[in-house]
């Protein structure tokens, strides 16, 4: 099961009221969805939006089980990525939101049991594309492996989570592939096994991590569709409207923080009753839930 993360933090904080127009970005199992939806009730509309085929129907049909008739808003489900938000908005004919929420990343099932390689526990063909269906051209995992540079791959896994290790993974997955094409999540963790000393796969985290999480980031270009969806948000949001983001590495929230601070004319952080502009998971929610333990929530609100 997927819970939520941040779930009443990031959707009180919108301030949602009935007739609201409100789009959740990254819908998954529409945790999210459905307390917006009872916020904004029959008379709102909500725009449901996943890369992810698969989840997207389960969303459809959670929210078909889970609200009345009386209480369910207008309700579009649109399997595209969120970067393309202005164009998604102009073919529903809708000028302008009152709210979005972004819960980045990827979710406990498409780790667990989609078949597409996010988890180094199981045997899968590398793809980590978070686009499903897939179609020839997209790029995938196996093939940022068996086809970038050395250089090109030690930047990613050392950028986008602070392996302290990029290098020698890097070279080593140059090395490996000049005898086989590496197309198994196992070849990858095999190869990261063979680069990092034994007290590192000791550690509390799994050795492997780190690189998963890197090499799925450039995989679906993580950064750039936020950062697309930053700049869409910008011109989408009503004045006074807000958007939750929440986060789950220092990149994603780096990139968040510097565009909210390019824009101080038309965007602000709000703040929380703890005075600080953003808020992470309690002890009991990390210790229920262990996939909130890097979660970090920002509220953008335009002026
Ligand atoms: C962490 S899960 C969201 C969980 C959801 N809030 C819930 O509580 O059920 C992230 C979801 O966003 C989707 N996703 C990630 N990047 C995306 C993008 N650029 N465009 C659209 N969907 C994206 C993933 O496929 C995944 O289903």
């Amino acid at each position: 099961m997927h819970i939520p993360v941040l779930l009443n933090e990031s959707i009180d904080s919108l301030d949602l009221k009935q007739k609201n127009i409100v789009v959740d970005a990254t819908v998954n199992r529409a945790g999210h969805s459905l307390s917006i939806a009872k916020k904004i009730g029959h008379s709102g509309t909500l725009i449901c939006i996943d890369l992810d085929k698969d989840a997207l129907d389960d969303a459809e049909k959670f929210l078909n089980k889970n609200l009345k008739a009386k209480e369910r808003p207008e309700i579009f489900f649109i399997n595209d990525n969120f970067r393309n938000l202005e164009k998604i908005l102009e073919n529903l004919k809708i000028k302008k939101i009152d709210g979005l929420v972004a819960d980045l990343g990827v979710s406990s099932q498409e780790i667990d049991d989609s078949g597409r390689g996010f988890s180094f526990q199981r045997d899968e063909p590398l793809l980590m594309t978070l686009k499903n269906p897939i179609v020839k051209g997209d790029l995938t995992a196996e093939y940022i492996v068996n086809n970038w540079q050395e250089e090109t791959l030690a930047d990613i896994i050392y950028y986008y989570s602070d392996e302290r290790y990029a290098k020698r993974i890097a070279r080593n997955i140059i090395e490996a592939r000049r005898g086989k094409e590496i197309k198994t999540t196992f070849q990858l963790v095999d190869i990261i096994s063979k680069s990092v000393p034994v007290n590192y796969k000791h550690s509390k985290t799994h050795f492997a991590t780190k690189t998963f999480q890197a090499i799925r980031i450039a995989t679906n270009d993580e950064i750039g569709a936020e950062g697309d969806l930053l700049l869409a948000l910008e011109k989408v949001l009503k004045e006074k409207g807000r958007a939750s983001i929440i986060t789950f590495h220092s990149g994603e929230d780096r990139v968040l923080k510097k565009f909210v601070k390019a824009n101080k004319e038309i965007l602000k952080l709000v703040k929380f009753e703890n005075k600080k502009d953003f808020l992470e998971p309690s002890r009991e929610e990390i210790k229920s839930n262990v996939r909130s333990r890097s979660a970090k929530l920002r509220v953008i609100e335009k002026i």
